[in-house]
């Protein structure tokens, strides 16, 4: 493991409205109690209503997100961490990873990469709450996973320049706290993640994964010899 970091800027503005955090989150402006009206309660989410429903959710992400048209968005069981983990377990394997954490929701990947998933070839870098660990130390080569918006410490990435455009390896990227509010570079994303929980104080239980072609193309091709739950299945 390498512990490597170098000093963050602090951000000049502060948010108007503190309520953001790694707990509950403030609803939306304009949300009220009647936004529920036609909530699709009681029924399956394998119904009519309850499918068309999610066709509604994937198509309009896409559209204010500005997904472009080859990547895949879908929704999927136990929030932003089940989609984190959904692509950890289905994809990492393939080649050597570098995990980047600097607070705790990384440093929970860094420790299912390292002792969950008990992977051969990991490169850590990790850094103290503040600090942000030397992003040109990551080898683009490799799978890379990363949190854009660390939560817990306020740090983030500055943008996706420190990560090639002709990559070899996937970057797995949890933007759970960055979505929505701050500039997602795509063409540097190819699994991408978030929670409506967090990013507009929707309910839990829901995450959002995104994929490039070139993810969809490891799913395909590529099968760790390691145990799946049905909901990890790609089939
Ligand atoms: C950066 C980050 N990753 C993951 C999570 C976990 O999200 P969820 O509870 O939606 O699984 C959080 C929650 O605050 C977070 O801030």
């Amino acid at each position: 493991m390498q512990t490597q970091h170098k000093s963050a800027q602090k951000p000049s503005i502060r948010p108007e409205n503190p309520n953001f955090s790694s707990g509950p989150c403030s609803k939306r402006p304009g949300w009220s109690l009647e936004v529920l009206n036609d909530a699709t309660l009681g029924r399956s989410h394998r119904s009519k209503l309850g499918k068309a429903k999610l066709a509604e959710a994937i198509e309009l992400s896409k559209e204010v997100l500005q997904v472009p048209r080859d990547y895949r968005l879908g929704i999927v069981p136990a929030s932003d961490t089940g989609a984190v983990e959904m692509a950890m377990w289905t994809m990492l394997g393939q080649r050597g990873v570098d995990v980047l954490a600097w607070e705790s929701f990384g440093k929970g990947w860094v420790t299912d990469a390292v002792k969950q998933l008990k992977l051969q070839d990991i490169n850590t870098y990790e850094a103290d709450y503040g600090q942000i660990p030397d992003l040109s130390l990551v080898d683009c080569d490799r799978d890379i996973v990363f949190t854009w918006n660390g939560t817990t410490s306020g740090v983030k990435v500055p943008d996706g320049d420190w990560i090639k455009d002709n990559r070899q390896g996937l970057t797995i990227c949890d933007a759970t706290s960055a979505v929505f509010a701050m500039e997602i570079p795509w063409q540097k994303i190819d699994v991408l993640t978030y929670s409506w929980q967090k990013v507009m104080g929707g309910e839990g239980a829901h995450g959002v994964i995104v994929l490039s072609p070139r993810a969809v193309e490891r799913l395909e091709s590529y099968t760790p010899d390691r145990p799946f739950t049905k909901d990890f299945s790609v089939n």
